[in-house]
């Protein structure tokens, strides 16, 4: 018998990261030594006190059964971190819905809200679920130009009329992944001005919300006036606590929009292993002094990149925000023939900047995901690899 994957599982790309994922293993049963920075995943931990009530309520029995969704305790902790931290009130109670990470809303909420033949507008570059998500749905993407001249933010008048008139829904992200720039309070009352006269939901990602860098102001989409009303917030505690493999996150804002994805839900988990909400809670309501900290040490090992790839003669632009670095190649190269060579030859992964959109092509994705020490030896070996591809970069 032939098993074949759906015609619409078939349509995903997901070649690259395969084909990348195909070069680190060779290199490494080559013997090359890696230095990876290539996943988001981060390395650093979470406090002893989120990990001290993890293993506690582990230790009550009771706790083993199905929570079925999100305990009052985790909405409230997340009211209480969107008051402290953005200046945003959230009722508890239904502009909270707690998500397996941000990707399980992501990834769902298409199937929750598009028919087929419905648009979703998608920024190219774009994190990769964004447009899966539509494709798995049957809708249909179309793609916003994030260009640098015009500080990676949509153009939304540029989009065609007869798009607008079969779209259902519009991502941003800001800052994101792999474009680290951030949008101001005016290009985000822009966009709730653009969805209400057209009629579109807004989903803003903020998972990367706690890794705002140089003390810029961390804009929640939800504190514009008229946000709650058109749109929906995703966040996470995987980056802000260093909680990725714990699976907890979940959306904010617009309460019919959150019951429909709950509704969905509803057919397809049985909520989060309750000690798991537990060390959530406890890190939405702690003092937050860490995310202080966190900010510190990105900063400092973007920096130490940065200024370690100036010295190979590679000027790239500084991250104002995110756990990347989104650079610009130098010419000569496609994104893939410079990170797949950049493996073979300096032991460093980075991500072709294809595998995030058409508009990626041109860049690298680097991940700051590695030591100070670490991130300055990747420097000096691209820097070589750089002298020996007689490369002189933009
Ligand atoms: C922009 C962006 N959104 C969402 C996610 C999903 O994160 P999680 O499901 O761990 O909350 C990621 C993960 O890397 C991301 O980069």
């Amino acid at each position: 018998m032939k098993i074949a994957a759906s015609e619409r599982l078939k349509k995903l790309t997901t070649g690259i990261f395969t084909e990348l994922a195909n070069k680190k293993r060779d290199a490494i049963n080559k013997g090359i030594d890696i230095i990876d920075l290539s996943v988001g995943s981060p390395d650093m931990t979470p406090s002893a006190y989120v990990v001290d009530a993890l293993v506690e309520h582990s230790k009550d029995l009771t706790k083993y059964g199905y929570t079925l969704k999100g305990i009052d305790e985790f909405n409230e902790a997340v009211a209480h971190f969107y008051k402290k931290r953005y200046e945003v009130e959230l009722n508890p109670h239904d502009e909270v819905l707690q998500l397996m990470g941000s990707q399980d809303g992501l990834s769902h909420l298409a199937t929750a809200i598009v028919n087929p033949g419905e648009y979703v507008l998608v920024p190219d570059p774009g994190y990769p679920i964004y447009e899966a998500s539509v494709t798995l749905a049957g809708g249909n993407v179309y793609p916003m130009p994030l260009l640098e001249e015009n500080g990676y933010l949509p153009k939304l008048d540029e989009i065609p009329l007869e798009i607008l008139q079969k779209t259902k829904m519009m991502i941003i992200s800001y800052p994101g992944n792999p474009v680290t720039a951030l949008a101001n309070v005016s290009f985000f009352e822009e966009v709730v001005t653009f969805a209400r006269k057209n009629n579109i939901l807004v989903v803003h990602d903020f998972a990367y919300s706690e890794l705002i860098f140089d003390s810029h102001p961390q804009i929640s989409f939800m504190s514009v006036p008229g946000a709650k009303e058109v749109g929906i917030e995703f966040n996470s505690l995987s980056k802000t606590f260093n909680m990725a493999g714990c699976r907890i996150g979940y959306v904010v804002g617009n309460p019919e929009t959150l019951s429909i994805l709950a509704a969905l839900k509803s057919h397809i988990d049985y909520g989060i292993f309750y000690p798991i909400q537990m060390a959530a809670v406890t890190a939405l309501t702690s003092d937050y002094s860490v995310l202080d900290e966190q900010v510190i040490e990105y900063e400092t090992r973007r920096d130490v990149l940065i200024s370690g790839l100036a010295q190979a003669g590679w000027q790239v632009a500084k991250s104002p925000a995110t756990m990347f670095v989104w650079a610009k190649i130098p010419s000569g190269w496609t994104s893939r023939e410079f990170a797949f060579t950049l493996i073979e030859e300096a032991g460093v992964a980075v991500v072709p900047g294809d595998a995030f959109g058409k508009l990626g092509e041109g860049y690298v994705r680097m991940a700051l995901v590695q030591s100070s020490e670490k991130l300055a030896e990747a420097a000096k070996r691209i820097e070589q690899f750089l002298r020996k591809n007689n490369q002189k970069p933009k």
